[in-house]
């Protein structure tokens, strides 16, 4: 058996291929379907009269804050609609809560301000905070949201605790869909612990289901029953749904988390980008015709999910496991052993780039070195067999030692 993988290896290296899994990309398929952006007329006035070609509108144009406030179910005087980047909101909030604090209490001015990150998670929550000077606690996703054990634990033992990121949707990179048990536990568990701790909800996954994705009580409506809008913030994008960092950005939040945006979008930037706003507007219309087109996303990813994880089947039981979500852009498989990184060398030696190991933990440090985040939405399905057949034999090579 061990012969046949190594001859299976050596062979496909020999191709010298060179295909990149790193990064969560839609595929050129799946941007062809908002093409009519490209083209599309937009008048130079939006539905109040405002001029879109002059600045004004600072939180956006009212038609883009009713799609935001309709997607996010929350009201459209809680809801902005901005530029292209959530990461750029998320970011903008963090700083806004760093100079100035929710309820006047500047992160800056604590000795050291702490975040849960549950895990495993989104490199780029962990980059932001960690330039921020932020702690990070880890606290371990179960596939329906949080260890909430792990986090009381986590709480009674730190002070400081400034904040809680998640992404609660279709979870970067482990598909965790939170349950609403689990997120009514969250705010529950974590405002008691204090109402200045901010929950930043990453919703960059929010429509991005296959048909079998699981219904989600929308956050603003669980966050107002659990009375603890004042210290949320919920944001979106459609860096997914049109164009990679082309579309628009939407921020929730209750007055306390709103406020702190807006004072920090205040010096920013006068006002985002109302062409592209209106151009959206137009091309998606409403929340029905959003949904039919984020359906033809999912019959273009998911044949490529199924194919992931038909190859992910035949590897050893004994080797690892992978997770089967329903919706998102991401697999993850978990090393039986601490061998991940010598997985992703030796994918990397066969020509196949995947996000590096420990990525996906705070300070890139994966406990297990377990960890594997697969992205199987770029490629094509032949580059994403091949690259999935490396990955099969190296997982292989690693786990049983065997000498190539
Ligand atoms: C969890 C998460 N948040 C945010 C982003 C980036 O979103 P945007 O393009 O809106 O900044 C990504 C992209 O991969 C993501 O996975």
């Amino acid at each position: 058996m061990h012969q046949e993988i190594i001859t299976r290896f050596n062979s496909l290296k020999e191709k010298q291929l060179s295909i990149d899994i790193t990064r969560g990309k839609p595929n050129k398929d799946q941007l062809d379907l908002s093409n009519e952006l490209l083209s599309a007329p937009v008048e130079t006035k939006a539905s109040d009269g405002s001029d879109i070609r002059n600045y004004g509108e600072p939180w956006g144009i009212s038609e883009a804050r009713e799609l935001g406030a309709a997607l996010l179910d929350s009201p459209v005087k809680s809801t902005i609609a901005a530029e292209q980047s959530s990461l750029l909101l998320s970011y903008q909030l963090l700083l806004a809560s760093y100079l100035y604090g929710i309820n006047g209490t500047a992160w800056k001015d604590i000795e050291n301000p702490k975040f849960i990150c549950p895990t495993p998670g989104f490199d780029r929550h962990f980059r932001m905070l960690d330039e921020l000077g932020i702690e990070m606690l880890s606290v371990p996703l179960m596939g329906d949201g949080v260890d909430v054990d792990s986090l009381e634990k986590l709480l009674a033992q730190n002070s400081d605790i400034v904040g809680f990121i998640c992404v609660p949707r279709h979870s970067n990179p482990s598909g965790d869909v939170y349950s609403d048990e689990n997120l009514l536990n969250i705010f529950k568990i974590c405002s008691e612990y204090s109402n200045d701790l901010i929950f930043l909800f990453d919703h960059a996954y929010l429509i991005h289901d296959f048909p079998s994705a699981p219904i989600q009580t929308p956050i603003w409506s669980l966050a107002k029953d659990s009375n603890v809008l004042n210290q949320t913030a919920i944001l979106t994008s459609f860096s997914k749904v049109t164009f990679g960092g082309g579309g628009l950005s939407f921020f929730a939040g209750g007055e306390g988390t709103l406020s702190l945006l807006k004072k920090i979008r205040t010096s920013m930037i006068i006002c985002p980008d109302k062409v592209n706003q209106l151009r959206h507007v137009n091309f998606l219309k409403n929340k029905d015709n959003i949904s039919r087109h984020m359906a033809k996303h999912a019959e273009i990813i998911q044949p490529k999910f199924e194919l992931t994880q038909s190859i992910l089947k035949e590897i050893p039981e004994e080797c690892g496991t992978y997770s089967t979500p329903s919706g998102g852009y991401f697999i993850t498989y978990r090393t039986a052993k601490p061998i991940a990184s010598r997985v992703i060398e030796l994918c990397k030696e066969a020509g196949i780039l995947i996000t590096p190991a420990g990525a996906t933990y705070p300070y890139g440090l994966d406990p297990k070195d377990s960890v594997i985040r697969l992205a199987p939405t770029f490629v094509s399905a032949t580059e994403l067999e091949e690259a999935m057949n490396i990955f099969s034999l190296s997982v292989q090579i690693a786990h049983f030692n065997i000498d190539i």
